[in-house]
């Protein structure tokens, strides 16, 4: 069982993340949730995340993360996501409420209470991330690991040289590649192979009647035209992979590297700079996926939500 905190900037992905978390009981168990600033501002991506988690049925704990990069300023993915960042989606009233209390103070006491045990994933800008790191000296070597989705060896998606989640705060992923702890890494090289075709689009149309099914596709309504607008292509699993591979890590093949990012250099700031293949390197990047088995997962998952 994989307990894992869960930092995610509610937009279309994360959510079908979180619902794969949650429909995953078996294998993930999610500790809490931390809304943080990216595909939106903070106070949308809280109330995103809220309103997920509700409608997924995850009892756990959200708390609010940063609402602001570490220096950069903020910047945002409203082509992709809308203005509330999960446009498309109509939730009903909620019971759910936020924690109160910092989402950060909470991770730090919840890793270090229980060193080795917990894994940290961060599906948006690595702000919160980068700060528990830097607040407590034994916050890293407490975790189990850490998974992110972020970066490219290649092109960049939100300029030619970063990935959005790196872009959006460079000098926390920075931290976050080099704070010692052996981090998973989801980028756009594996990333961008998961696309979700007409031809799952249609599996989960014939699949049984549900709640999840409903919210699930009027999501992907506003998804996959805000796709094809801006990228001309059907929307990539981005968010989803880390969940897939902390269920079944084999399915995805790994290279072992080295990972800084740029933040000096204005042309090409928050760029993911990688070394060779090292043995000894902290960064596994995630380079190829089975498919097959990912589309498994994820439709496992689908059917355990109600
Ligand atoms: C990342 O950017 C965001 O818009 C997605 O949610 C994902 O985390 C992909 O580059
Ligand atoms: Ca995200």
């Amino acid at each position: 069982m994989e307990k894992i905190i869960f930092d995610v900037d509610t937009g279309h992905d994360d959510a079908i993340a979180i619902a794969m978390a949650a429909g995953l009981k078996d294998e993930i168990e999610v500790l809490g949730l931390i809304a943080t600033n990216g595909n939106v501002s903070l106070d949308r991506t809280l109330e995103n995340t809220l309103n997920v988690a509700e409608a997924v049925g995850l009892e756990c704990p959200v708390f609010y993360g940063s609402d602001k990069p570490l220096l950069r300023d903020r910047v945002a993915a409203g082509d992709f996501h809308g203005k509330s960042g999960l446009d498309g989606v109509t939730f009903g009233p909620r019971k759910k409420q936020e924690c109160k209390g910092n989402g950060i103070l909470w991770a730090i006491n919840s890793v270090l209470n229980n060193p080795g045990e917990i894994t940290f994933v961060s599906v948006g800008p690595y702000t919160d991330l980068a700060i528990c790191i830097k607040a407590h000296p034994d916050f890293a070597k407490s975790l189990k690991r850490i998974v992110v989705m972020g970066g490219s060896m290649g092109r960049g998606n939100a300029t030619d040289s970063a990935e959005f989640n790196i872009w959006g705060d460079p000098e926390a992923a920075e931290i976050v590649f080099n704070s010692g702890v052996e981090v998973v890494a989801m980028p756009l090289d594996v990333t961008l192979k998961v696309v979700l075709d007409e031809k799952i689009l249609e599996q989960i149309r014939c699949e049984k009647e549900s709640e999840y099914k409903k919210l699930l596709l009027s999501q992907l309504t506003f998804y996959i035209k805000a796709n094809l607008e801006n990228n001309n292509s059907m929307p990539h699993m981005h968010d989803p992979c880390t969940i897939a591979y902390l269920a079944k890590p084999s399915i995805f093949k790994f290279e072992r590297r080295n990972v800084h990012v740029e933040t000096k250099s204005q042309l090409t700031y928050g760029r993911t700079v990688t070394s060779e293949i090292d043995d000894n390197a902290k960064v596994l990047l995630g380079v190829d996926v089975d498919l097959n088995e990912f589309w498994n997962v994820f439709f496992k998952s689908f059917r355990n939500l109600k």
